[in-house]
């Protein structure tokens, strides 16, 4: 249901003055936006790199005797576009959606629209500005910062959220038992834990995980081990906090630099949101057209 809401918005903002011919879903899934956008005597190529999508896909699309191809693509390999394509990616990742950009803009398209995901899946171990002003700034983006637009807490229920803080606040109270027992100031990979590990008293949670990983505890002051947990659990929240400041200015730096691109390949470019964060958070859209 979600999904189909954000294809309806995505469909509903797009506003090209010249009515197009042929729409390319890319990395289109089952296809379901390019079939939603498809009009009487407008065509639709699908490109998508997983075999089963593709079948099924083609299978919804002859159903309802559509004039839509579907093609087994990998689009970081060779694609064929046309001038007459008209792109459109809703949820492409990282690269995929800027190879399509670039190719787009390569082919002589009239127009495209992109709402962009997963900024931080690329091939490249550090962010690559398309634009001139992009590629100017100091700003220099690693791939963790990338991922940063996209670290927002979803909206668990309560007794979720308090299951994770509670595993957390006692992770981070056997990470200072560690260091202690082991005499080293340095973290210790621990492995996931089934949740029924919370239902342990917080001084059998310590020396099972302890045994482990090869360590004895000893006897401790448990209260004190894990009040301190919760301590540093409030300060991880704190800086998560500040960090959380620059989520949506920075997915802005990235939405622009590929607006930016796109205006110095002769397009008119819009970017906006194309329906409310509740819909889905990646709901910035980027609307291209040239003469
Ligand atoms: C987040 S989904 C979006 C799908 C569709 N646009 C939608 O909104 O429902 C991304 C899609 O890209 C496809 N994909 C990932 N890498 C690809 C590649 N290299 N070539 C073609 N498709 C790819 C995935 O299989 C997946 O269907």
């Amino acid at each position: 249901g979600r999904k189909w809401q954000q294809i309806e918005a995505f469909g509903a903002a797009l506003t090209f003055a010249q009515t197009p011919a042929h729409w390319l879903d890319w990395c289109a899934g089952k296809g379901h936006l390019g079939r939603r956008l498809l009009q009487p005597g407008q065509q639709l190529t699908c490109l998508e790199y997983d075999p089963a999508l593709i079948a099924s896909g083609q299978a919804l699309s002859d159903r309802h005797d559509l004039p839509a191809t579907h093609h087994l693509q990998d689009v970081m390999a060779n694609v064929a576009i046309q001038p007459e394509h008209t792109p459109v990616a809703l949820h492409a990742c990282g690269d995929l959606h800027v190879r399509l950009l670039q190719l787009a803009s390569a082919a002589g398209c009239k127009q495209l629209a992109l709402a962009p995901c997963c900024y931080n899946r690329i091939t490249a171990d550090r962010y690559q500005a398309v634009s001139a002003a992009g590629r100017a700034s100091l700003l220099q983006l690693s791939i963790d910062d990338l991922g940063l637009p996209l670290s927002e807490t979803v909206t668990a229920g309560n007794r979720v959220r308090q299951q994770r803080d509670t595993s957390m606040a006692r992770r981070l109270g056997f990470d200072q038992l560690q260091r202690q027992v082991r005499g080293c100031d340095d973290y210790l990979p621990t492995p996931s834990l089934p949740a029924s590990w919370l239902d342990k008293s917080f001084a059998d949670y310590c020396q099972e995980l302890a045994s482990l990983k090869g360590l004895s505890t000893g006897e401790q002051d448990w209260t004190t081990l894990e009040a301190h947990g919760w301590q540093r659990l409030a300060e991880v929240r704190n800086l998560e906090l500040v960090r959380g400041l620059f989520r949506r200015p920075l997915e802005l730096w990235l939405v622009l630099d590929r607006a930016l691109f796109m205006v110095e390949q002769g397009y008119n470019v819009e970017v906006g949101s194309f329906c409310e964060p509740s819909l889905t958070p990646r709901n910035l859209m980027v609307l291209a057209e040239r003469e």
